[in-house]
């Protein structure tokens, strides 16, 4: 059985516009990529795709239980509504030590309302209802939810914007490190994984303000006063 590369990172659903963005990200980066999907050859063209635009990538492209064999971090990059199935159905290529990434925001556009609202969720947030389905010894932690896939994807800009991350300490830390890796984006400590509410719902807020700035890049926050 393949044993997770503790240093790659495994994008699931990262043939759509949020998980090819942070494929090219961390490719740039210097860092192993994983590209899953529903359908390997959609896997595959994405990592092509990555290749075309950064010379030397490592990536490669798998269906997402295989792509979650091989990644120490696995980022969840399918839409909310689609974040449970996926996790269950990689669930058992799931090992201790991994951490896996929630960064799905319950959009009400979910259930064919807008997307400038949130839905309920019973757990608290979408992050709070994967950790309930991940095997024991995995950690989940938030991040991503606030960062724009279309200012990802635009390779010759930083991307300007901060990532709150929450989760246990160590894991968090984790995925700060990963953040750092992309020009423009900085951590923030976001503490524990339940004040991931907060910031899946700054993320309808967002499309609001790109609604009504006329902003179809994306904008973005940044969180002031912070010591350096
Ligand atoms: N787009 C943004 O600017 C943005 C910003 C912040 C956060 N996010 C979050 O990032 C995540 C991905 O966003 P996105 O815009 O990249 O989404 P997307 O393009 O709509 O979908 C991403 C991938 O999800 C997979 N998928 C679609 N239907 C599925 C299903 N029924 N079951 C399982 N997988 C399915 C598809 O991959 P395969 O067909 O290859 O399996 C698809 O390429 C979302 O949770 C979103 O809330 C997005």
């Amino acid at each position: 059985m393949t044993s997770p590369d503790s240093d790659a990172i495994a994008i699931l659903g990262g043939t759509g516009d949020q998980g090819l963005g942070l494929a090219l990200r961390f490719a740039a980066a210097g860092r192993r990529v994983v590209i899953g999907s529903r359908k390997e050859e959609r896997a595959l063209a994405a990592a092509e795709e990555v290749r075309g635009q950064v010379e030397g990538a490592d990536v490669a492209g798998f269906e997402n239980a295989e792509a979650t064999r091989r990644a120490g971090v696995v980022i969840l990059s399918v839409p909310f509504e689609h974040t449970a199935g996926t996790v269950k159905a990689v669930r058992d290529a799931l090992s201790p030590g991994q951490v896996v990434v929630s960064m799905a925001v319950p959009l009400a556009a979910a259930i064919g309302d807008g997307a400038v609202r949130t839905l309920g969720v019973w757990q608290g947030s979408c992050a709070e209802l994967v950790a309930g389905l991940v095997p024991e010894g995995v950690a989940v932690v938030s991040a991503f939810q606030n960062v724009s896939a279309h200012r990802l994807q635009h390779l010759a800009d930083p991307v300007e914007c901060d990532v709150v991350v929450s989760g246990e300490k160590g894991p968090r830390e984790r995925i700060s490190t990963l953040c750092e890796l992309v020009p423009g984006l900085r951590a923030v400590n976001g503490g524990p994984l339940a004040n991931a509410r907060y910031v899946e719902a700054w993320t309808a807020l967002l499309i609001g303000l790109n609604i009504r700035y006329k902003v179809p890049e994306g904008t973005g926050f940044r969180i002031t006063g912070l010591p350096e």
